[in-house]
């Protein structure tokens, strides 16, 4: 038996669209061990459930989330094929679903882009809410959040990153991280290994094909961060 857990990015995304409420409920049935997701904030406030800061390309709207209310948000479709009943979630939905679930939900607040003032309080606050703060994940690209998060929350913090280059030691060093999140590309074997010796956790996307889920489960990776958790859960089970 390996050590991975899989993660599924941004809920079943490779089947069902991304960040939705079905996403994520199908992702739950694959039996894998957490989901992943983004949040932006809207104009009045609300933790909004989705990957880029515009509703440009996922929706049939138009216009940053920033400035969009959970009005404005609610009135839109999601523009998959098949799934045109689906909606932006609101964070609370997803958690009021969750806390009746095992799974461990991965946020990403989506702040190195667009600033959101109070992000990260409002995220924490709304996970003690639900009392969920022994199975979240909190994860971004943007490091000095990262550090403000490490003061706010007992709850695991990872650093995100894309950059070839970077060491993620030093990355845990200067942001105070408790794990990595990197995208597979740029991690290697040896820099893994580094981390699995001082007992820092590696999670690793966006894990889709089975040679690459494979090689990383095999390398003990701690968690696969996946569009595919049915194909990853069946790769992990085999081994
Ligand atoms: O959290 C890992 C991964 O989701 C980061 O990249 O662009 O898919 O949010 P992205
Ligand atoms: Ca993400």
């Amino acid at each position: 038996m390996n050590v991975s857990k899989v993660f599924a990015h941004r809920g079943s995304s490779l089947k069902y669209p991304e960040n939705t409420m079905l996403a994520f409920k199908k992702a739950e049935k694959s039996g894998c061990y957490g989901i992943e997701l983004d949040i932006h904030m809207s104009k009045d406030g609300y933790l909004v459930v989705i990957h880029d800061e515009t509703v440009n390309r996922t929706t049939n709207g138009r216009g940053y989330v920033k400035d969009l209310t959970k009005k404005d948000l609610k009135k839109l479709s999601i523009k998959r094929k098949w799934f045109k009943n689906e909606k932006i979630p609101l964070l609370e939905e997803v958690l009021e679903w969750a806390v009746q679930t095992d799974l461990v939900i991965n946020i990403e607040l989506k702040n190195d882009k667009v600033a959101y003032e109070g992000m990260e309080e409002a995220i924490v606050q709304k996970v003690a809410d639900f009392g969920l703060e022994d199975r979240v994940i909190y994860s971004t690209f943007n490091h000095q959040s990262v550090k403000k998060l490490k003061k706010i929350t007992s709850s695991e913090v990872a650093a995100l990153y894309s950059k070839k280059g970077t060491n993620p030691l030093l990355l845990i060093k200067s942001t105070g991280a408790d794990a990595i999140h990197a995208n597979f590309r740029v991690m290697t074997e040896s820099l893994m290994r580094d981390c699995q010796h001082y007992g820092i956790p590696v999670r690793l996307y966006t894990l889709n094909k089975p040679a690459v889920i494979s090689k990383w489960i095999n390398a003990g990776l701690a968690g696969v961060i996946t569009d595919d958790p049915d194909l990853a859960e069946k790769i992990r089970k085999e081994k």
